[in-house]
């Protein structure tokens, strides 16, 4: 399989919390533990889990908007610790992010048709014709007309919004969006709009996608992958179709048991995940799903488990469902991805 676009490994932050009046009290945040994940050109990987869990943490720590207390992000190959200015603005280029309020992240005082020229201007001056030809097209690609680039943020709607959103992202023409949160702030129906928006600009454009969302159910037809997230780590990491026919880890089936059910003939699971996601500054020992997991025995409050990779392509960090008895001679990777075909996302209707 040819090098991932882009590749995670072991990537921890924690972040310090004030100064404390002695050194050895000073709280940490364990916002992220150890994740690894890669990311092909054209696929769609969906981080998802629990507010709190790491997923912003993980999408800073792509864009170089926080360093990390450990690990690395390579482009292509490249560590982006070790990239100067120039190469940071190449790389910085190839890297977009949508964010999940697109009002608070849209200059309130610039048109549409400013804000998403904007970050082409910034690398290579254009002419007015040039801007304006270029603003009609981003707003064809994100399905609005061109008369709207006169309008202010606070002239459109909250879908609209979130389209111009994307068109900025779009507009350096990257390898790689993240969406952070991109739907969670829209009604249902228009979230379905841009979910299928984003699926025809990736088939058009060959977008790869990191998608955050805390929704299960709304990752279940854009995704490639899945990556679940428990207290800053990965618990499961699976091709999206085998993910939600059978969840391993008990906090991936926890979690589709909650979400709501789009399609009335699926049958429900009925586990529930029960308390309050602990906190990460001092989380539960071993595997910190322990305090809230109805399968739970000794060794979970001792050991934190390993990821294990399955048969069928994913790999599951639990010491009930997949033992690390499971672990081949060779070490395992973070994740085993090259076993289970992609399969096509299907459109929302
Ligand atoms: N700058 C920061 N300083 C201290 N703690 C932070 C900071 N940013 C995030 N955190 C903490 O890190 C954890 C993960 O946060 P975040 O990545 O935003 O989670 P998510 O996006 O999954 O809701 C949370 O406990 C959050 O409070
Ligand atoms: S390791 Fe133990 S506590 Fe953690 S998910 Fe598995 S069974 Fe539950
Ligand atoms: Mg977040």
């Amino acid at each position: 399989m040819s090098e991932p676009l882009l590749k995670v490994e072991n990537l921890t932050k924690h972040y310090a919390l004030g100064l404390g009046f002695l050194k050895k009290s000073i709280p940490v945040v364990r916002a992220v533990e150890d994740v690894s994940f890669s990311v092909q050109a054209g696929e769609t990987l969906c981080i998802v889990g629990e507010s709190g869990c790491g997923k912003s943490t993980i999408a800073r720590l792509l864009m170089r908007i926080v360093e990390p207390t450990s690990g690395r992000v390579l482009i292509d190959g490249t560590d982006i610790a070790g990239l100067k200015r120039k190469a940071l603005r190449a790389w910085r280029r190839r890297m977009q992010m949508v964010f999940q309020d697109p009002y608070s992240s849209l200059n309130p005082r610039l048109t549409a048709g400013q804000i998403i020229t904007e970050p082409v201007d910034n690398f290579e001056r254009l002419t007015r014709s040039q801007r304006k030809s270029l603003a009609a097209d981003l707003l064809g690609k994100v399905g609005m007309s061109a008369e709207m680039m006169h309008r202010l943020p606070s002239e459109l709607s909250g879908g609209q919004r979130q389209r111009l959103g994307i068109a900025r992202a779009l507009a350096l023409q990257p390898s790689l969006i993240i969406a952070d949160e991109a739907v969670s702030a829209l009604d249902v129906s228009v979230q379905a709009q841009i979910l299928n928006l984003l699926m025809d600009l990736q088939q058009q454009m060959g977008i790869a996608f990191i998608f955050v969302s805390h929704d299960l159910s709304v990752v279940e037809h854009i995704g490639h992958r899945v990556a679940v997230m428990y207290l800053g780590r990965i618990v499961e990491l699976a091709p999206c179709d085998a993910l939600f026919a059978k969840p391993v880890h008990p906090y991936t089936e926890a979690l589709i048991a909650a979400a709501p059910v789009p399609d009335p003939t699926r049958v429900r699971l009925e586990v529930p995940v029960e308390g309050e996601v602990p906190s990460p500054i001092n989380p539960p020992s071993g595997c910190a799903f322990h305090p809230r997991c109805p399968l739970a025995v000794e060794r979970c409050r001792l050991e934190v488990p390993l990821l294990v990779p399955m048969a069928d392509g994913r790999v599951v960090a639990c010491h009930v469902r997949a033992p690390a008895s499971h672990i081949p001679a060779e070490p395992p990777t973070a994740e085993k991805r090259s076993l289970a075909p992609v399969a096509q996302p299907h459109h929302f209707s």
